[in-house]
């Protein structure tokens, strides 16, 4: 069978082939406007709603990625320090920060609250007295809400999956009503906000459902008792398509539907920590075939993108379309396609078809704009691929290729000896 090879020879105006030639392969690309629109169907959908949405800056913490998420009125959902320090320095406020995470440390509890973020996502007893304590000694007032764990099934890979009670994540609505019932024995934590997050790459709208109905149940009977709730904070989760015809993600608009049918009444502000829904479907990972190999019973096309630039088939057997950057028509092939590390972990796909390929050859590895270089190492001391933005026609490098010199920066011989 002949098949025509992928016409998308440009993205966002920019010609790939060219981008490759000059900066190189394996090469992050980024659509602006790509994730402009993203921004924008979730700002329309939300009209007339108090609400903020918070970047999850964890799929792509680019300063590139933030700065252009500022640029539009967008916060972030932060989970370390290290996220905290990128979002302040892409200029995002901390007044459009939350901070997640189910093992904050002290001392970065206290390095939020001096920056002032907007509130603590809070996920166990032991960290709600940590803030307490720390706040105190800061003479701060910490806003926080309490992470709720619905017990759903987010029916998503397990891995990606955080809202069974099974998982590590907050705490039943049993322990959370504890939590306020001794709310004024909380002299610097302003405990008076939901939060709830059951997983990632959601394509059903179900499992929302059920959280939110849970999260509202409680909203519900908090207020009856007086408790009052400024914000709710509805976290990230939505899908996005990895496979083309297979993968039919939530619309934006269905979704905040949803999310407003779910907490009628509430007169709060709305919180959204989207993730993989801003910047996933922006994404395309440049890599070039480096040869083909026919195996006993298989033939493999080695790539010269790996496991250590892109982690998520290997970790999650995760599908990522791919496709050549156009060319002519070929004869339909199936490959497995791998990369250069040293593991037969690094596959990215296994009897794939693919038009024929031949060394050289420039291909795409789709959607890969969130938890791609994001999760990326140099495992095999192979440097951090280069990433760029491209925006109607122009394109802008966001990370320089990693050089040797910098992927061993701060390694040294051990010559000075001491005692601990
Ligand atoms: N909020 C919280 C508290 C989260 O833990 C996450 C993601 C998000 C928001 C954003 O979720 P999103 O909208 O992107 O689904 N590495 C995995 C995904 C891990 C997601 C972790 N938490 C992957 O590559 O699929």
């Amino acid at each position: 069978m002949d098949t025509l090879a992928s016409p998308h020879a440009t993205l966002d105006g920019v010609d790939l082939h060219a981008l490759a030639d000059r900066l190189g392969t394996p090469l992050y690309v980024y659509s602006a406007s790509a994730i402009r629109e993203r921004i924008a169907s979730l700002q329309s959908a939300l009209h007339g709603t108090d609400h903020l949405i918070c970047f999850a800056v964890k799929a792509n913490p680019n300063r590139g990625v933030l700065a252009l998420m500022h640029e539009h009125g967008v916060g972030a959902d932060i989970v370390s320090a290290g996220e905290l320090w990128r979002a302040r320095k892409a200029g995002i406020p901390a007044g459009r920060i939350v901070f997640s995470g189910v093992g904050k440390t002290e001392a970065e509890l206290a390095d939020a609250l001096k920056i002032g973020v907007l509130r603590f996502n809070v996920e166990s007893h032991d960290e709600l007295l940590a803030l307490q304590r720390v706040a105190q000694a800061l003479g701060a007032k910490a806003r926080a809400a309490v992470r709720i764990n619905p017990d759903v099934d987010a029916l998503t890979h397990a891995k990606i999956s955080t809202g069974r009670a099974e998982n590590k994540f907050g705490v039943s609505i049993d322990e959370a009503r504890h939590w306020f019932a001794g709310r004024d024995a909380l002299s610097h934590v302003q405990l008076d906000g939901l939060h709830v997050h059951i997983g990632s790459q959601i394509l059903q709208l179900d499992p929302f459902r059920q959280a939110l109905q849970r999260v509202a149940a409680f909203w519900r009977e908090l207020a009856a008792q007086g408790h009052a709730i400024r914000s709710i904070d509805v976290g990230g989760g939505l899908g996005v398509c990895y496979r083309q015809g297979h993968d039919h993600p939530i619309d934006a608009a269905a979704y905040v539907a949803l999310v407003r049918e779910a907490l009628a009444g509430f007169a709060g502000r709305l919180l959204f920590e989207p993730g993989r829904y801003l910047v996933g479907e922006a994404g395309v990972l440049l890599t070039r075939v480096i040869r083909l190999k026919q195996g006993d019973e298989r033939t493999f096309l080695v790539l010269d993108a790996a496991m250590n630039d892109l982690a998520r088939p290997s970790l999650y057997d995760a599908w990522h379309d791919i496709a050549p950057v156009a060319g002519d028509a070929r004869p339909m092939t199936s490959y497995d396609i791998v990369g250069p590390v040293c593991e037969t972990g690094d596959t990215f796909a296994r009897a794939r078809a693919l038009p024929a390929c031949a060394p050289g050859d420039l291909l795409m590895i789709r959607t890969t704009g969130a938890y791609g270089a994001s999760m990326a190492s140099t495992y095999n001391s192979r440097p951090l691929a280069a990433e760029v933005m491209v925006d109607k026609g122009r394109y802008a490098v966001v990370r320089q290729r990693q050089s040797f010199e910098d992927m061993v920066a701060g390694e040294q011989p051990a010559k000075h000896w001491e005692t601990a």
